[in-house]
């Protein structure tokens, strides 16, 4: 039997849509949602995550700051230059593209970030209070594998949930969000040090594959009807390809005959990831409402 296909990208246009209305009701207040958007350097798929975020920021009606900084940028002029845009009360939240330049510091960079406009979910304050359940945002990836979990009716409540990965923007703040009373998951996270994945990942009764590793989950390392999400966006060589390359998955295409339900790469968690930040930035441009 073949698996149910997620789809990320319809439901993301959904998501897209009411997010859109949610802009028009600001702007009928006299509210653009306004995301600074910085990008330093030209790697190229960071350029490409860039571009899409912007352009979906104008489709729901929304103002994107695009600032593009070159590569030697000094980690002093990043920080200033985030100070202001703190302090800048037309700008509703910061997105700073990662990775940075290895002479930055990230984590000097994101903490600069004012948590309320933090959108992305990486400053330790919002991180924080995602774990303590308290207001703030959710991280757009682990948001958007939520959301879709919710529209296909998958069961988490008392489910076996099975993260491969511990990365801080996925892993590790998706296990935490499963394991919310409200979802109820019982959670097991994998990584580079566990000792015969296959062993738990056939445990699970929803599969999370946010590892970076293309392919690496197969067929035989999953229990037949289990809900695969691929969370992998993994560039292979494929001189076949128009680019040269193609974007791949962390899980192997013949887990669909396997799996109950399974999220498409690309088309799934990818959109939604988008979906969840302008949501994100709604959120932000409707609490300084609420603030003022
Ligand atoms: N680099 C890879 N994923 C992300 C993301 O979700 N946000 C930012 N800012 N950088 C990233």
């Amino acid at each position: 039997m073949s698996a149910i296909i997620m789809d990320g990208k319809a439901l993301s246009e959904k998501i897209r849509e009411k997010v859109k209305a949610r802009s028009a009701v600001l702007a009928g207040r006299g509210i653009t949602p306004c995301l600074a958007v910085i990008l330093v350097g030209e790697d190229p798929a960071s350029l490409s995550y860039v571009n899409s975020k912007e352009k979906a920021l104008a489709a729901a009606g929304m103002e994107s700051r695009d600032i593009r900084l070159p590569a030697d940028t000094a980690e002093d002029a990043l920080l200033l230059l985030i100070g202001g845009l703190n302090r800048d009360e037309k700008v509703h939240g910061i997105l700073v593209q990662l990775p940075l330049p290895k002479h930055i510091s990230e984590e000097k960079v994101i903490s600069a970030i004012a948590p309320e406009k933090d959108v992305d979910c990486f400053h330790p304050v919002s991180v924080g209070n995602m774990m303590l359940g308290r207001q703030g945002f959710l991280p757009c990836t682990p948001a958007g594998v939520l959301a879709l979990l919710r529209e296909y009716n998958i069961p988490v409540s008392g489910s076996h949930a099975v993260v491969v990965g511990r990365s801080n923007i996925v892993g590790k703040p998706l296990a935490n969000l499963l394991i919310r009373r409200e979802l109820n998951a019982t959670v097991t996270v994998c990584h580079t040090g566990t000792k015969d994945l296959a062993r738990y990942t056939l445990e699970a009764d929803i599969l999370i594959a946010a590892a970076g590793m293309p392919g690496v989950i197969k067929p035989d390392m999953v229990k037949e009807g289990a809900t695969v999400i691929d969370v992998g966006v993994n560039r292979v060589e494929d001189a076949s390809a128009k680019k040269g390359y193609r974007i791949c998955g962390d899980v192997d295409i013949a887990v669909a005959e396997k799996a109950g339900y399974i999220t498409p790469v690309p088309g799934g968690v990818g959109p939604m990831t988008i979906a969840m930040l302008l949501e994100n930035v709604a959120l932000a441009a409707e609490r300084v409402k609420e603030r003022s």
